[in-house]
């Protein structure tokens, strides 16, 4: 109800008596009433004036012009929901801040059918894509290789676009091609990295020995060893898991995985940097990108002084070479990208095996059944000897144990988004962006599997069984788990 009013102390409007007991504001004529007890009536019903129904008005024209102005679902974009305001599809960028994206997806997969269109809130469009044979026709074109660019990956790379998992053009193209040619020269699918993945198991399987008394702690446990494996074929070093500054360096790729996954409240509204650095995930893309570039500076310097041009001995001593090229600089063969690249090949491929490994342990002991017939199998195949990624073709059950582990748990559920189209469960990609470390990926996954079921046996805690929840970000980690290790009988 709104009245036009002058001050005084007590007013009647119809059968109600109102008395003036504190006007909030005096300026202009708005003033604020409470109902006088009166019999029948709300005690506290309000009254407003005119200015406030001005303001009132201009609040509703405000939101008709927001409305009027909201981004348009553009021609051609496949069926979606509908967009709202300025902020597009806001529905389902809320969902997928709250972690619901899945189940949000299903739905409107029921609605909308096979192929997604959304307008995200700033602007851009966006196609899901749920079909195996939409994802990887779409992935096969060469338009669709582009990677879309946000305000948290480019923020890692200085503002530029640099490295290799969130680049595109011909950057991209160079850069991954450079990439896949020496790691390959310097291991991948080749006998002596599997050396190296032995060599990295045997410390894995002190350390477990060392900590069986107590139930141990899975999350996090492996990714010093893997982050090693791909240290050896970057920089031809091992890290020492007890120095404090790798130890560190783990834990920031960690962070920074979760931080840079799609509730990350940065790409919608970057400037709450301002005002939540922690919260907003601001300050753990700084602390990654700082303490990437900490680990490159001095590995830089010391490869440089040891130097031998015609017998290159890493990833590093071939990028050095490559820099000394006249167009080098043209072409970003930069100390700076190379450090960026260094952090793609640690975000890309030290969480996403560690993950899988945390996933594949927390999966034998839901399933004592199917860990006692991997166990069997190895102990028929492989026996006591180590294992090598040859014995593979001899362990079917083993092999498709791994095949229904990455369907299951998707380290990456919904992909990493192309420039036009995101993809689902196919654990590498398909097309012209797939893994660029699927080789070394299912090799390392393959072998420390069966290298830690071949001494260990691994089962619940009583009271504290595991479950499949899973934490927030790119890379789909479970919840901390902790599991009872014992040695198996033939060790
Ligand atoms: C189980 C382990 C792994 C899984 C599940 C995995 C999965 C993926 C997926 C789904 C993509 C996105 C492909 C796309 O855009 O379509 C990707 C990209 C990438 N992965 Fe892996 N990956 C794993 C291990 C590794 C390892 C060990 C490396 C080591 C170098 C690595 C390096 C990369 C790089 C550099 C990219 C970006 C490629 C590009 O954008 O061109 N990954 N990975």
């Amino acid at each position: 109800m709104m009245v036009d009013l002058m001050p005084r102390e007590v007013l009647y409007v119809g059968r109600r008596q109102f008395s003036q007991i504190a006007p909030l504001r005096r300026a202009g004529r708005v003033y604020v009433y409470r109902a006088a007890e009166a019999p029948g009536d709300s005690p506290r019903s309000l009254v407003l004036s005119t200015d406030m129904v001005l303001v009132l008005v201009l609040v509703v024209l405000v939101l008709v012009f927001l409305w009027a102005r909201r981004p348009q679902r553009p021609a051609g974009l496949p069926p979606g929901p509908p967009t709202f305001l300025i902020f597009g599809n806001i529905w389902f960028t809320i969902q997928s801040l709250r972690g619901q994206l899945k189940t949000e997806l299903k739905r409107y997969r029921q609605t909308y059918g096979d192929v997604l269109g959304f307008v995200l809130p700033n602007g851009q469009t966006a196609a899901h894509l749920f079909t195996y044979e939409d994802i990887r026709d779409a992935c096969a074109m060469p338009e669709f290789a582009g990677r879309p660019q946000s305000f948290a990956t480019l923020l890692r790379s200085y503002q530029q676009q640099l490295g290799i998992a969130f680049n595109e053009g011909s950057s991209w193209a160079e850069h991954r091609r450079f990439a896949l040619r020496n790691l390959r020269d310097f291991g991948f699918g080749k006998k002596s990295l599997e050396e190296t993945v032995l060599d990295e198991f045997e410390e894995l399987a002190d350390e477990i020995t060392q900590e069986m008394k107590a139930p141990m702690k899975v999350n996090g446990r492996f990714g010093v060893y893997v982050l090693n494996i791909l240290w050896k074929l970057v920089a031809d070093q091992r890290l020492d898991q007890n120095d404090p500054k790798t130890q560190d360096h783990v834990a920031t790729v960690s962070e920074f995985f979760q931080a840079i996954g799609p509730r990350c409240p940065l790409n919608v509204a970057p400037w709450l940097r301002h005002f939540l650095p922690e919260k907003s995930g601001y300050s753990t893309i700084i602390r990654h990108r700082e303490s990437t570039a900490a680990m490159f500076g001095p590995l830089v310097k010391e490869h440089r002084r040891t130097l031998e041009r015609s017998s290159p001995r890493d990833f590093i001593d071939q990028f050095l070479i490559e820099m000394e090229s006249p167009d080098a600089e043209a072409r970003q063969f930069t100390e700076r990208n190379l450090a960026i690249i260094g952090m793609d090949f640690f975000v890309a491929g030290v969480e996403t095996t560690t993950s899988t490994l945390t996933w594949a342990l927390l999966l034998m002991v839901l399933h004592p059944d199917v860990q006692a017939r991997v166990q069997r199998e190895i102990d028929s195949v492989v026996g006591r000897r180590s294992p090598s990624y040859a014995d593979r073709v001899r362990m079917p059950y083993t092999e498709a144990t791994l095949t229904e582990l990455y369907r299951r748990t998707a380290v990456f559920p919904l992909g990493v988004p192309r420039r036009v189209t995101r993809q689902r469960v196919i654990p590498f990609g398909v097309g012209k962006r797939f893994c660029l470390g699927e080789t070394l990926a299912r090799m390392e996954a393959f072998m420390l599997f069966t290298c830690l079921l071949q001494r260990f046996r691994f089962s619940p805690v009583p009271g504290r069984m595991p479950t499949m929840n899973f934490k927030p970000g790119v890379a789909r980690q479970p919840e901390d788990f902790v599991v009872n290790v014992e040695l198996r009988e033939q060790f």
